[in-house]
């Protein structure tokens, strides 16, 4: 895989030179991008001698045009696979911040679709500025990584939170954002994310809570892990993650017709929408007037899980989700019968910091045979854990070839049939 370290000017800039080495010992195909200000601090010849690749250092390098490459920056920004900037200081992150692309690591960030850690270092003041920490936060709302810096002594001689982390802890946080566990390769996983709105009049809806946290993080694990990715979302706040292709509703009957239109193409289906069940049966097509007590007529939506469950392939696995606020195991099991899906991610929306629009989840997977309860933790790791599960449900011929004997195989086949997977002989 193909990454670009991105090197600011600070102290921990020789760092980097640590970090590429740590990147290349992982069989990473690594070059170095340099602003001004950091060869300042090391050479560009250091990286050019480790990564055996020209080390880029301005918009304006002649040597660019002479290899060939008179947009060199949009080159880069494609080739590379993740981003990494290493130190970040708070230049830069206020730059990459407000999209102000002065030179060629700042224009590199707007021109690539790669994700993008950075792992900030600075002295502690300037670290602690609320104009670092709300860049900061623009940043990672925009899904980019960031790894923070440790506490200790500080080049400035000031001691407090701004040394850059170690090169080791920076290179696992990116290959865990490449997700080097590629078991979901050659897989194409459909997510709905969010909640849908039904128009009441021009400026009204009904809608629900949903932010699509948990839709989204599945989608950008699913494609971390290897999969080809195909988010439809109802409206959100959220950028979406990169290299998934995005498709936006707004109501349910749009995300209908979305899901069923792209579902033959996926060998995954998951569910996370909060599809509204109801919508008005009118449409002011006016402002509605405040004229005194109001009754409004709702008409139940499709159930778009149900149609997929009609129209599923063979070997294709649907995932449900369910919120819940009351008697959460048995409306789950419940909901799972009803359904029909291979399982269902149950989801206690009553609880504080979980659930409709946290940052974190607890949850339950569900399947006809098992239950598997997800203590509470950020909604990205809860998705890996929920791809784990549904990666055992591919199990069938696993258990075939590990059970011994004719009953062994019975025993799968009975599972494979109850899963609904293609019976495997081997
Ligand atoms: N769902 C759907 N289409 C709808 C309503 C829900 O596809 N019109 C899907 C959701 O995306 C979710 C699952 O069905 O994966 C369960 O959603 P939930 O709202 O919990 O269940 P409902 O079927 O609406 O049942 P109830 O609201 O009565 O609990």
């Amino acid at each position: 895989m193909r990454v670009t370290v991105g090197v600011s000017g600070g102290i921990a800039a020789y760092k980097a030179a640590e970090l590429v080495r740590a990147l290349q010992r992982q069989a990473l195909e690594v070059h170095v991008v340099m602003t001004e200000a950091a060869t300042h601090f090391v050479q560009p010849l250091t990286f050019a001698a480790l990564t055996g690749h020209r080390v880029i250092t301005s918009l304006w390098d002649e040597s660019a045009a002479d290899s060939g490459s008179p947009i060199e920056h949009i080159d880069e920004a494609q080739w590379t696979e993740a981003l990494v900037v290493a130190p970040a200081t708070a230049s830069i992150l206020a730059k990459f911040a407000h999209g102000i692309a002065d030179d060629f690591l700042t224009t590199m960030y707007l021109a690539t679709r790669a994700p993008v850690l950075v792992a900030p270092a600075m002295n502690v003041n300037m670290w602690e500025h609320s104009a670092t920490q709300n860049n900061l936060e623009i940043l990672r709302q925009r899904g980019v990584r960031v790894v923070d810096p440790g506490t200790g002594d500080l080049a400035c001689g000031m001691v407090g939170a701004g040394r850059m982390a170690e090169p080791e802890s920076i290179a696992e946080a990116i290959l865990n954002m490449l997700g080097h566990r590629h078991d979901l390769a050659g897989e194409a996983v459909l997510v709905t994310a969010g909640g849908t709105r039904e128009a009441l009049d021009p400026v009204r809806f009904l809608g629900n809570r949903s932010s699509g946290k948990m839709g989204y993080a599945l989608a950008e694990a699913a494609h971390a892990r290897g999969a080809k990715v195909i988010l439809i979302s109802g409206p959100s706040p959220l950028y979406p993650p990169a290299n998934c292709e995005v498709i936006r509703v707004t109501t349910a009957e749009e995300m209908r017709e979305a899901v069923l239109a792209r579902m033959d193409e996926s060998s995954i289906v998951i569910k996370a929408a909060a599809v509204a069940d109801y919508r008005p049966v009118v449409v002011s097509e006016q402002k509605l007037k405040r004229t005194g007590p109001m009754t409004l007529e709702l008409a139940p939506t499709e159930d778009i899980l149900a149609e997929v469950m009609r129209r599923r392939h063979p070997g294709q696995l649907v995932i449900g989700f369910a919120a819940e606020t009351e008697n959460i195991a048995e409306n789950g099991r419940a909901k799972l019968l009803r359904k029909g899906a291979d399982a269902i991610v149950v989801n206690d929306v009553a609880g504080a910091n979980v659930g409709i629009d946290a940052d974190t989840n607890a949850v339950t997977f569900l399947t006809l045979s098992t239950a598997t309860e997800m203590p509470e933790m950020p909604k990205r790791k809860l998705a890996d854990r929920i791809l784990d599960e549904i990666l055992t449900l591919r199990r069938p011929k696993q258990m075939v070839m590990e059970l011994d004997g004719a009953s062994g195989a019975m025993q799968a086949l009975e599972e494979a049939v109850t899963v609904r997977r293609p019976i495997i002989v081997e």
